[in-house]
């Protein structure tokens, strides 16, 4: 029998976030969100599923920290949604908001969970958006402010801190392709909203380390994908070059070399006026926690079907799909190696650590005859992904912890309810939770910290 380990330390974790699980849409004083805005728009989400109730998680939290207990788990990433904390995005508090994750962080460390909080999962206050959004440098202010209210309330107990999910996400999906809120389609949009996410993380940072009552790490969480040409063709491997430029360096190049991979010529033909001012880009670069998001790879041909592109996304035959990706386990070591060889390695001493904090499948799974959720495409997926993180780890990338994506089915954002992530099966007119197969699987490795690979 063949078993792999993983390192003493290592923190085993599920992750969520606030918009997901939550509900309670309109309770408590909590203010509206662009994605309230975006699901409450017909057309826009599929099957115009909303985040109103979600999981119901405000409700059933401690139910679903019960789970947590149950899957044995050292940490828990979840996100506090800003239009909780103020309704108006700036300005006056709302007390209840606070006691809410306050609540949530008091019962994790009873439980001797580490609670992992992320200040932005997504949800942006209407009323910033109203004023410009993410686009409008004047956000950076307003997110540094609320990241000061909420470290004030949890900062003598909460030691991790993440500032942005997937600001890449935030910028192009919601500002270019238009899937996301706030729904734009304006590339200089996005690459000015990206900017300004990555500029509030750095100042973020600093106001975090200043009001916490303890030493904190701060983190920020990528979705990070290798991308692959096509063929072997100059042209294919030029365009491969493109998109991960424009996926990939344009946030790890400022985060962890201080430097923009977008040239002057490009950034002028798409703003009017400077976007990076001078000091920008030491902010930006401060990050004691790597967090990777991975889910997939991309390939890319060359193609002139969008002019001004000149990319085009093709899927492989032959290679096994979810419903929204290609399965992919090897791209996972070939993304972390990377990391390690062109980000981490040329840091010396002041390398972060580097963390996976979300990883997982969709799969349609349904409730079996006798009671069970029978995911075996999850359990394979979650296999074949450790061994390629644990392939990883022996060749000397420093990887800290793993966070499956998600502990219970939600909302998953314009796929609304119809693909399923959780270790926990959700049915969503009950609300009943049953731990799938891949959940007690999950807690086997997590007990053991590893498992046989054969
Ligand atoms: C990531 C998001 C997360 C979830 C997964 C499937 O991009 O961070 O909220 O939707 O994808």
């Amino acid at each position: 029998m063949t078993r792999i380990s993983f390192p003493d330390d290592f923190i085993w974790g599920v992750a969520t976030s606030a918009y997901q699980i939550e509900g309670a849409w309109n309770e408590d004083g909590r203010g509206i969100s662009i994605w309230d805005t975006l699901s409450h728009t017909p057309g826009k989400i599929m099957n115009n599923d909303t985040g109103d109730v979600a999981a119901d998680h405000y409700h059933r939290w401690k139910e679903d920290f019960d789970l947590l207990s149950e899957l044995g788990v050292h940490a828990y990433r979840f996100s506090v949604a800003w239009p909780r904390i103020l309704p108006q995005g700036a300005g006056a508090v709302n007390p209840k908001g606070l006691d809410f994750y306050d609540r949530l962080v008091d019962d994790l460390l009873r439980r001797q969970i580490e609670p992992y909080v992320c200040l932005y999962h997504w949800d942006l206050p209407q009323p910033l958006q109203d004023k410009g959004g993410w686009p409008n440098r004047a956000l950076v202010n307003d997110f540094v402010e609320y990241a000061r209210i909420v470290t004030r309330r949890l900062g003598d107990r909460v030691k991790v801190w993440f500032t942005h999910n997937e600001p890449w996400v935030t910028a192009f999906v919601g500002h270019f392709l238009g899937e996301h809120a706030p729904g734009w389609k304006d590339l200089g949009a996005a690459i000015r909203a990206l900017h300004h996410l990555l500029v509030s993380h750095g100042l973020a940072a600093r106001a975090i380390r200043a009001e916490a009552k303890q030493p904190v790490q701060i983190g920020i969480t990528l979705n990070l994908n290798p991308v692959y040409p096509a063929s072997d063709s100059e042209k294919d491997r030029e365009a491969a070059n493109q998109v991960d430029m424009m996926m990939n360096r344009i946030v790890l190049d400022p985060l962890l070399k201080g430097t923009s991979p977008i040239s002057e010529s490009t950034m002028a033909s798409l703003l009017t006026g400077k976007l990076i001012q001078p000091g920008d880009l030491e902010t930006i670069r401060t990050l004691d926690i790597l967090g990777v998001n991975y889910y997939s790879r991309t390939v890319i041909k060359h193609s002139n079907k969008i002019p001004f592109i000149n990319v085009e996304q093709v899927y492989p035959p032959g290679n096994e799909y979810s419903g929204m990706w290609e399965i992919f386990p090897e791209g996972l070591y070939v993304l972390l190696k990377r990391i390690q060889e062109e980000y981490l390695a040329p840091l010396g001493d002041s390398v972060p650590r580097l963390m996976i904090t979300e990883n997982g499948v969709p799969v349609p799974d349904g409730v079996d005859f006798d009671g069970q959720v029978r995911d075996e495409r999850r359990i394979r997926y979650l296999r074949n992904h450790l061994i390629q993180l644990h392939r990883a780890v022996q060749d000397g990338v420093a990887v800290k912890g793993y966070f499956h994506w998600s502990l219970l089915d939600n909302f998953e954002w314009a796929w609304g309810y119809s693909q399923r992530f959780g270790l926990v099966y959700v049915d969503f007119k009950t609300q009943k939770r049953v731990v799938k197969n891949s959940g007690r699987w999950f807690a086997e490795v997590v007990k053991a910290n590893g498992f046989a690979t054969d």
